[in-house]
């Protein structure tokens, strides 16, 4: 009855690796016993096997199951219920679920300190729409340049983020992540200018490889509009969601 032995041997290195979990609540990590099992089974078979005789004695139930006429029944059933296991424990490590799948996003990753748009390097640091300063100078210059944007956002961007600017655009809704919206506190009013000029510039692709997975539908408007526009875009957003864009103090 070697192979009886064996089995209670196993058992017993694994309770032994398992009690500390179930008595003390310090269990082991699962992936850490099954390590811990694997050497502790070489080393029971190991010792079991070391001499002929031990391992011919280990060995013959396993033996006479197989060639034993008289043994057809359990080699039978055996035959059945060993695959029948395997294929229930697979299954379950691989069984599919249907929910999302863990995505780690962040809605405002870091930008890079240098950008190259336009053919041009900017640094993000010192970037500044060229316009804002009218808003003080020149204030009848400024409303132009807002109405001007607002031409460029209802040109470009309403589809997505909406004609109230609210991210609810007619094609924005299959998105995933949606549009941001513009209005409220917690999108453009929290950033610089300089980033959002990036964000339009960029778009979705333009998104650091951190952030990933990234599958914004936000498409690149460096290829489609003029830098002018895309400032006097972002002076559109912001006015009209009477947000003031966040400064370096
Ligand atoms: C095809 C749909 C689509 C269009 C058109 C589109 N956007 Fe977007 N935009 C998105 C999506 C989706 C996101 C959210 C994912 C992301 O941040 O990339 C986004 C994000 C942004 C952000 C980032 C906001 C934040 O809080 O980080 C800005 C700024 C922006 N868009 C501006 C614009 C402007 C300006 C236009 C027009 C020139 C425009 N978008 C046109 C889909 C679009």
């Amino acid at each position: 009855m070697r192979l009886l032995q064996f089995v209670i041997w196993v058992i017993i290195s694994y309770l032994f690796f398992k009690l500390p979990g179930i008595l003390m609540g310090k269990p082991i990590p699962s992936s850490l016993i099954l390590m811990y099992m694997f050497f502790a089974v070489v080393m029971i078979l190991l010792v079991m096997t070391s001499t002929e005789k031990s391992t011919r004695e280990l060995l013959a139930p396993i033996k006479s199951m197989l060639e034993d006429p008289s043994k057809k029944l359990i080699r039978n059933v055996v035959f059945v219920i060993v695959p029948i296991v395997a294929g229930v424990i697979t299954y379950e490590q691989i069984k599919p679920t249907y929910e999302a799948p863990v995505e780690l996003r962040s809605t405002h990753p870091a930008p890079p300190s240098t950008i190259k748009i336009y053919g041009k390097t900017y640094d993000l640091l010192a970037l500044e729409n060229p316009y804002r300063k009218y808003e003080k100078e020149d204030p009848e210059k400024f409303k132009e340049l807002v109405r001007e944007g607002g031409e460029v956002y209802f040109k470009h961007c309403f589809y997505c983020h909406g004609d109230k600017l609210d991210g609810k655009g007619h094609y924005g809704q299959g998105f995933n992540p949606l549009p941001l919206p513009f209005q409220g506190k917690d999108t453009i009013a929290q950033l610089q200018e300089s980033y959002v000029f990036w964000r339009i510039a960029t778009g979705g692709p333009g998104l650091p490889k951190e952030s990933t997975p990234w599958l914004s539908a936000m498409p690149i408007w460096e290829d489609f509009i003029t830098e002018e526009e895309i400032w006097k875009v972002i002076l559109f957003i912001y006015d009209y969601t009477g947000n003031v864009p966040r400064s370096w103090e």
